[in-house]
């Protein structure tokens, strides 16, 4: 007998905990005037709630912490090695398991062997660091996400799908430009919003009839295994592993920052089946990352990310994940703020244009809203819009197609109670937007300028009287 609860209760009871602290709003003003006016230049023990990311920030678990006990530090091929490479090999498929020290270095060393001056990478959408890792190469990262991922209200389950017929026709138009085409699961830089099997299958074909390897940033990929379960048809009796099994067995590589879906606090690998470009690749680790048992990660991490991985594709972890999200996103939506429909895996996307429209692109909205859910409520979310965006190979500018504020949710670390704290946060926040005032760049690094660059409110500051 099954009796069913509407609840969806947070699959764990903590064990360790870790204050959080409250500040003044007088506090927060001098932290934020300190920082630049950039979120990522605050000390985190001045924020409140911590939504920055969803990297290398989740709890792990006691099995996890055990596993770490059984870390076999030895330089060259330590049994944690054969214990992550199993894990790593059981859910993906692939014939070489390359630890890297986080997901960024395993796209310097694929794009470092594979990628050269003028070669073009097509994506559904990159992110920042692999955009920034294809540009280092003088290529080109094409984003070629389907119209409908860049509506933030249109609804449709898989947002984050490439377009096939772009894919298709970079492919024909480039030939020998394309050393390998990528697909992003979950599409964070595009909302978060999950990539379908049908997509994934037909973009491989796509590929492979051209005769061009097909990777996958997996970062996400239990949660988009999840969107899999859940939105397509054909998957709700398959479990998380089977679904991600078959999304790797299309590709021919992926590369994956452990610090997300393998549930640890530092760690990634490159993986992929090609013997000679694997070979490469490992020449490169060892120049930079490490031998190849370890990629300048300790023992004790291979452990953490083995068991992880295992851990995300837990079903009432993942259930329990994306409600979590989800629940925030109704609240959002429920009190008009427009967010990127439907809620994706790992994050709440508010749709800064639509909510302060009164700010030009150029006074960079989405910055202005995440300063200001800083401001009233110590929540720090990051900024992915013009400044994360804006600034093109060339040096121009170019505003970005969407001003998103994402909350990104760390794994396992908040409750519910914290998310009732931001949708008050939220009303508050909404209810004084026309105030909402834009910022100015008066510092910045050539790229990846988000990390560093500085700012100053107008006249008026960042709120109007
Ligand atoms: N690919 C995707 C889709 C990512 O989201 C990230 C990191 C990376 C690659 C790089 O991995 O940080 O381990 O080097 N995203 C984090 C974020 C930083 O906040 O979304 P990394």
């Amino acid at each position: 007998m099954q009796i069913k609860f509407h609840t969806i209760i947070e699959p764990f009871r903590i064990k360790a905990v870790e204050p959080i602290r409250h500040t003044t709003y007088e506090e927060r003003e001098a932290a934020l005037k300190a920082a630049g006016y950039n979120l990522f230049l605050l000390k985190a023990q001045d924020v409140l709630i911590d939504l920055l990311t969803d990297s290398g920030t989740g709890a792990m678990s006691a099995q996890q912490w055990a596993g770490m006990m059984m870390g076999d530090e030895s330089y060259a091929g330590a049994k944690s090695f054969y214990r992550f490479e199993a894990a790593v090999r059981e859910i993906t498929g692939f014939k070489h398991v390359i630890p890297t020290h986080q997901g960024r270095a395993a796209e310097r060393i694929l794009f470092g062997n594979a990628a050269n001056p003028g070669d073009i990478i097509p994506n559904n959408t990159h992110f920042d660091t692999t955009r920034a890792n294809v540009e280092f190469r003088k290529a080109t990262a094409l984003d070629l996400r389907i119209p409908e991922g860049s509506q933030p209200q249109l609804i449709h389950p898989f947002k984050g799908n490439i377009d096939l017929e772009a894919l298709e026709q970079t492919l024909e138009q480039n030939p020998g430009k394309v050393p390998l085409a990528m697909i992003t699961v979950t599409n964070n830089s595009g909302g978060g919003q999950p990539v379908s099997m049908a997509n994934i299958r037909a973009a491989s074909a796509i590929c492979h009839r051209h005769s061009i390897p097909f990777f996958i940033d997996a970062c996400r990929f239990a949660e988009n295994a999840w969107f899999i379960k859940t939105r397509e048809e054909g998957y709700a009796d398959k479990t998380p592993l089977e679904i991600a099994q078959e999304m790797f067995s299309y590709a021919d590589g992926c590369t994956m920052s452990a610090k997300k879906d393998g549930m640890a606090n530092i760690g990634g690998f490159l993986a992929l089946n090609d013997d000679a470009l694997a070979q490469q690749c490992k020449n490169m680790l060892i120049l930079t990352e490490g031998f190849p048992t370890y990629g300048g990660l300790a023992g004790y991490d291979l452990e953490a990310i083995a068991v992880g991985l295992r851990e995300a594709l837990d079903e009432d972890y993942l259930r329990y994940r994306t409600r979590s999200v989800a629940y925030l996103g109704e609240a959002l939506t429920g009190m008009g703020v427009p967010i990127v429909q439907p809620p994706g895996g790992h994050a709440i996307y508010v749709d800064a244009k639509g909510m302060l429209p009164h700010i030009p692109q150029h006074e960079y909205p989405a910055w202005a809203l995440s300063l200001a859910l800083y401001l009233v409520g110590g929540v720090r979310s990051v900024e992915i819009g013009s400044v994360m965006f804006g600034r093109q190979p060339d040096g121009s500018e170019k505003p970005s197609a969407m001003e998103l504020v994402r909350l990104a949710f760390p794994r396992r670390v908040y409750t519910q109670s914290h998310v009732d704290y931001l949708v008050e946060v939220f009303e508050y926040v909404n209810g004084m937007k026309e105030r909402i005032r834009g910022v100015h760049m008066v510092e910045a690094p050539e790229t990846l300028r988000h990390f560093t660059a500085r700012f100053e409110p107008g006249q008026e500051g960042l709120f109007a009287k």
